[in-house]
C-alpha cells in the first residue's frame, strides 16, 4: 500500500473531523513549547536582521493544531524582538501534508489566524504596540519522505506526530498474525522489519531536509515514543491494541475473514531515543542540540474524550482502503472499540512517551 495515496485524517470541522478529535496531540504541542521556543530563538539570533524567516511545518493536517506551533513560533520571535528593541521581520510559513490532506479547511482558517496574530501583535508585554508582521502562508502537498523545496530555502523545520507515520507497511511481516502493529506478540522479525522501515524513511527525511535547510538551520521533531529498546511504545498499543481486538472479534463473528486481518498493518512506528541519535549520527548532516523523552498524561475520562473517535479520524482510510469501503463494517468496528477503552483501558494509568529532538544542519 503506498501510504502517500491513501493516508488522510478526516476533514472539516465537524463533530467527526480531525479538527475536532485531536485533543491528544494538541498537548504534546503545547508540552513541547519550551523547547521550540528555544530552538527558534537560537536560530531568530544566528540571522541578519530583517531577514524574512522561512518555516515549514510538516504533517500539519487541518485544524487548530496546523496553526498552534506556527502562533507559537512567531510570538516567540516577537518577545525576542521587543526585548532588543528590533522590528519584527517578515515570515514564510509552509504547511505540508500528504495531498489527500484537507487544505480547503486550512486556507479557510486562514483569517482567523491572521486574526489571532493581529491581537497578538497588538500589544507586547511592556505595553508597545505594535504592526501585526507579515506573514506569508503557502500550502505544499507531498510526502516529506521527498524533496518538498527548493534548496537552501528553509530556515526552521517543525514536525509533531507526524514523523511515525512510515512511508510504507514494512515488507516480510506476512508473519505479523494475531495483531496489526508492532507489538509485544509480534515476532522479533517483525520488530526489526518495522525497526529498519523507519531507519531507512528517517533517513531520508533527514537528507532532504538537510538539502532544505539553510546551514544553521534548525529542526524540532517531535514523536509518540519509546523509553528503550527494551519497551514498546504505549502510544502505539493504545491506539492500536483496541483495534486489532475489535478486528479479531469480527473475524470470531464470521464478519471478515481471518486471512484480511493477517495481512493487515499499520505503517506506524514509535523510535526511542538512542534509535533517532544512532540514524541521525549515520546519516551525518544534523548535530543533535537536545534529544530527551516527554511524558503525557491524559486524564481520557475528566477530558470527555473520544478515544474510539480519535482513532477512527486517523486510521479510517487506511482500514476502508483494506477492507472495503462500508460504513456499516466501519461503525461496528469504532463501536466495539468504544466498548474495549471503557471496559478495558479505562482502568489503565494513560501516562504516554514521548520523543522530542531538536537538531542544527551542520556547515556542508
Ligand atoms: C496525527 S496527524 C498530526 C497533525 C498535527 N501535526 C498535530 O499535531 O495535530 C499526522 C499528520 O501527518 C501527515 N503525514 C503522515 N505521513 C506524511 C508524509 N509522508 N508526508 C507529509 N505528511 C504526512 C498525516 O497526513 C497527518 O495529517
Amino acid at each position: 500500500m503506498e501510504v502517500a495515496n491513501v493516508l488522510h485524517m478526516t476533514e472539516g470541522i465537524g463533530d467527526c473531523s480531525y479538527a475536532k478529535n485531536s485533543l491528544f496531540q494538541q498537548k504534546v504541542i503545547l508540552m513541547t513549547k519550551s523547547i521550540t521556543d528555544e530552538a527558534i530563538s537560537a536560530l531568530y539570533r544566528s540571522l541578519s536582521t530583517g531577514e524574512t524567516i522561512c518555516i515549514a511545518e510538516l504533517g500539519c493536517s487541518s485544524g487548530p493544531n496546523t496553526f498552534l506551533p506556527v502562533s507559537q513560533l512567531i510570538q516567540t520571535i516577537r518577545e525576542e524582538c521587543t526585548s532588543n528593541g528590533q522590528q519584527l521581520p517578515e515570515f514564510h510559513v509552509f504547511l505540508n501534508d500528504l495531498p489527500g490532506n484537507d487544505f480547503n479547511t486550512i486556507f479557510r482558517l486562514l483569517p482567523t489566524f491572521h486574526e489571532d496574530l493581529k491581537k497578538q501583535n497588538m500589544r507586547s508585554g511592556d505595553g508597545l504596540l505594535f504592526d501585526p508582521p507579515n506573514c506569508f502562508v503557502a500550502g505544499v502537498a507531498g510526502s516529506f519522505y521527498t524533496r518538498l523545496f527548493p534548496s537552501k530555502k528553509l530556515h526552521f523545520v517543525h514536525s509533531s506526530y507526524s514523523l511515525h507515520w512510515l512511508s510504507q507497511v514494512p515488507d516480510g511481516i506476512e508473519n505479523n498474525k494475531g495483531t496489526i502493529y508492532a507489538a509485544s506478540t509480534s515476532p522479533s522479525s517483525v520488530l526489526k522489519a518495522y525497526s529498519k522501515q523507519y531507519e531507512r524513511d528517517f533517513a531520508t527525511f533527514l537528507k532532504y531536509r538537510s538539502e532544505e535547510l539553510v546551514e544553521g538551520g534548525r529542526m524540532v521533531l517531535t514523536m509518540p515514543g519509546r523509553e528503550n529498546e527494551h519497551h514498546l511504545s504505549n502510544v502505539c498499543r493504545f491506539m492500536l491494541e483496541p483495534l486489532a481486538i475489535a478486528l479479531k472479534d469480527l473475524v470470531t463473528e464470521g464478519l471478515i475473514e481471518e486471512e484480511k486481518v493477517n495481512s493487515f498493518n499499520f505503517p506506524l512506528y514509535c523510535p526511542s531515543p538512542a534509535e533517532i541519535k544512532y540514524i541521525v549520527e549515520k546519516e551525518g548532516s544534523f548535530t543533535i542540540d537536545l534529544l530527551k523523552t516527554l511524558e503525557h498524561q491524559m486524564d481520557f475520562s475528566c477530558e470527555g474524550y473520544n478515544e474510539a473517535q480519535s482513532v477512527r479520524v486517523v486510521g479510517q482510510p487506511l482500514l476502508v482502503r483494506h477492507f472495503g469501503d462500508d460504513d456499516k463494517l466501519m461503525d461496528v468496528v469504532f463501536n466495539k472499540c468504544s466498548d474495549i477503552y471503557a471496559n478495558i483501558m479505562a482502568n489503565e494509568k494513560n501516562i504516554f512517551t514521548n520523543v522530542i529532538v531538536s537538531l542544527i544542519k551542520r556547515n556542508d
